[in-house]
Formats: structure tokens, sequence, C-alpha cells
């Protein structure tokens, strides 16, 4: 059963996902010594990342892993964990050795198996995820191959989100996850909240439970 979180503007949505996001870490490390936590690319996580960083947390204990990544060289400008870095990492002065980022400068494939080998030793407590206009997922888009493998880490060919070549968890592990939360704004997303509102089959909408934080431009007019 997806929960629903619906703001007034996209910064109050962003806010509240950064809260609801420490309070699970919180929860998680009042229990484990470590909290898993899988985060997206894209524009719309950068406002919730800013917020996150202001949450007093021991920070050493939360391991952070990427939902996707796109197969540029290290340091590229639109790789997501160079996005991740300046929004969050850096501003929490996050250790090093807490970081798993996805080696995607070495191909789709070589890339899904190293960093599945990473992810098969860990259960995530968190997957904080974005969408895109056509009700994508990490890098699961509509009607792609990727969505059919099984394996913990696919690798993506064929994107329509430039680049063509990427790396994603699979539906499988993010089906896993404790606790999957989508923060997705503006409306250009209506469209498909509208179509995962009528239970239409998305990638955003295959991946179990979601606790939704969204602002009222994407989900006008549902
Ligand atoms: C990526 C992201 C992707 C993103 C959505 C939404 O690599 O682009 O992982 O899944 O979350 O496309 O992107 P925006 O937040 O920019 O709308």
């Amino acid at each position: 059963m997806h929960l629903w979180h619906t703001y007034k503007t996209p910064d109050l949505a962003a806010h509240a996902a950064a809260d609801r996001i420490a309070e699970i870490i919180s929860q998680i490390l009042g229990n484990h010594s470590r909290c898993h936590i899988a985060l997206p690319g894209g524009t719309t996580p950068a406002k919730c990342f800013y917020y996150l960083a202001q949450h007093k947390i021991n920070w050493q204990s939360v391991h952070w892993y990427l939902g996707d990544e796109r197969c540029l060289p290290i340091g590229h400008t639109e790789r997501n964990d160079v996005m991740i870095r300046q929004q969050l990492w850096s501003a929490i002065n996050a250790a090093e050795n807490t970081i798993h980022l996805i080696p995607a400068e070495l191909g789709a494939v070589a890339a899904a198996e190293k960093y599945a080998a990473i992810i098969d030793k860990v259960t995530l407590d968190i997957a904080l995820l974005g969408m895109g206009e056509d009700g994508h997922t990490a890098s699961l888009f509509p009607g792609n191959v990727a969505l059919q493998n099984n394996n913990s880490v696919v690798p993506v060919f064929n994107s329509p989100k430039p680049p063509t070549d990427r790396v994603s968890l699979s539906v499988a592990t993010l089906r896993q996850a404790a606790h999957r939360l989508v923060l997705t704004t503006g409306e250009s997303k209506q469209q498909a909240l509208r179509q995962i509102k009528n239970k239409m089959a998305l990638p955003v909408n295959s991946i179990g439970d979601v606790e939704w934080f969204v602002d009222a431009a994407a989900l006008a007019s549902n």
C-alpha cells in the first residue's frame, strides 16, 4: 500500500522527506551498528540532501549506496555520485569507507557485476528514489529488458534519458529494501503519478510499497 505525503511546494516536500529519512536512520541506529541507504541521482533530491545534512546523526554509522549511476568517466559533472558528493557527502564530511560508489566508468556489464558483489552483502534499510516523467526510477525504464533481470544490480542499455548506458539496482533489490521513499515534484510528473494512482504497471509502481513525498504541482488534477 503506497503512503502519500503531499506538500504545497517542492521545498516543503524535500524537507519532509529529509526529516523522514533522518527519523528512519535514527530508528535503525537505535538497534543496529550501521544503516544502509541508497540515494538517487537527478535534480530533485538536492534540496532533500541539504536538509538531511542539517540533522545531528552519527553519520559514520551510515553507509551510502547509489540507486543507479551513469556510465561516464570518474568525476564527470553528469555522474550521480558527483552531485551527491557536492550536495551531501561533503556537507556531512562522510568517511570514504562509508561511500560505496558504482564503478560505472568500467562500462555497464563490468560495473554491474562488481557492484552486485557489494550489494549482495547488505540489505538496504532505505532506498530513496526519484521518478522520471515516464515513471522510471533509478535507471529502470519502462519496457527496458533490465526490468526482467533478477540480479541484484543490472546493466542498462538504450536508456531514453542520456547517457544510454547505465547501471541500476534491480527491481528485486529495491523490493527487498526495508523502506522505499520516492521524492518527486513538479507538474511534469503529473501524468506518471496519475497512472500510478490508477495502478498502472510502471517501474516505480513495481518495486513494492512506497512512501511518496510529492508537491501539489505534481499531484494537480489527479
Ligand atoms: C538519474 C536518476 C533518475 C532520476 C529521475 C528523476 O540518473 O537520472 O537516478 O532515476 O531520479 O530521472 O530525475 P529528476 O529528479 O531530475 O526529475
